[in-house]
């Protein structure tokens, strides 16, 4: 067996003050593409609320922040539980007086083979990746509206728009997600507020580097993964979370509705 793989150390994130005052609530923010989102957001000086089911873990992000002097508190939130998507927006109120931006980033794998799935396979992605997002949207909207302003960003998927064998029923749950954006966003345009979504491909997050270590070669797997994309390469999570910071920011005012695909062009080939 070759050598085992680990997580890249996260890229950088500019510094800048594209979202400075900005209220902006996280949810899945204790690792991966949350976590890098929460990097790029404070350093463009948001003032953040973040949340994870894994509340020792997202404390210890802010924790991290805070040292610093940035403005990041953490409450464990399950997001398939409205209740705790309401606590979220009411400290983001009580703290802040506002809520600017939502980004939905929470969720989970479930691939199974659809004849054998258990009822609570079905019914734990749809809870998390799907209704989890709505409770998020249905918790910030009230005060968006009362503002006048407000940006939602749903972290989506390629397979919100395309099936890849044996990974059901996540494409379904990430399919509704792009029709929830598209939904909501229609519905509260007039009101002042843009959701969108992004659609990451592969990206190099702790679940993938554990994915290859699966396999006698890891390195192989990887290499197999990196040219299976135009740029001979997979995602990075920051560059999904300086996208997110662009919808966030005042730079994208009239992008709504819409979705960002950030796979390195690899969904636009049809065959390699
Ligand atoms: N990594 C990829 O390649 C990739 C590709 C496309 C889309 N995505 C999407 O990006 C988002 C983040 O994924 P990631 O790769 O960073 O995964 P991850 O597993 O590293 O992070 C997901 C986070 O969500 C949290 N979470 C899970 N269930 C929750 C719940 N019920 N309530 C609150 N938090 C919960 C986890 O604790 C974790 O911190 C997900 O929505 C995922 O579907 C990831």
């Amino acid at each position: 067996m070759t050598e085992r793989l680990s997580l890249p150390p996260m890229i950088e994130p500019p510094k800048g003050k594209r979202l400075k005052d900005k209220v902006v609530l996280v949810t899945g923010a204790a690792q991966g593409i949350g976590e890098a989102i929460v990097a790029a957001f404070v350093n463009q000086q948001a003032k953040i609320i973040i949340s994870d089911i894994q509340g020792d873990k997202v404390e210890k992000v802010a924790a991290r922040w805070r040292d610093q002097g940035f403005n990041v508190h953490a409450i464990t939130a399950d997001v398939s539980r409205q209740q705790d998507l309401h606590a979220m927006a009411e400290l983001a109120i009580e703290r802040h007086g506002r809520i600017d931006v939502l980004v939905n980033c929470a969720g989970v794998n479930v691939f199974r083979d659809p004849l054998e799935m258990t009822e609570e396979d079905w019914h734990r992605c749809f809870a998390i990746d799907l209704d989890g997002a709505w409770y998020g949207c249905k918790a910030v909207l009230p005060q968006m509206i009362e503002q006048g302003i407000g940006s939602i960003i749903n972290i989506a998927s390629t397979h919100s728009t395309h099936i890849i064998p044996g990974c059901f029923p996540y494409p379904v749950a990430k399919h509704g997600l792009l029709g929830l954006t598209r939904a909501l966003g229609i519905e509260y345009a007039p009101k002042g507020i843009r959701v969108n979504a992004i659609a990451p491909g592969y990206i190099e997050t702790q679940l993938n580097v554990d994915y290859w270590n699966g396999f006698a070669d890891p390195h192989a797997e990887r290499q197999r993964a990196f040219d299976m994309h135009p740029p001979r390469r997979i995602g990075q999570p920051m560059e999904v979370a300086m996208t997110a910071v662009f919808l966030a920011s005042d730079e994208a005012p009239f992008i709504n509705a819409s979705c960002i695909t950030i796979d390195g062009g690899r969904s636009v080939m049809y065959h390699d």
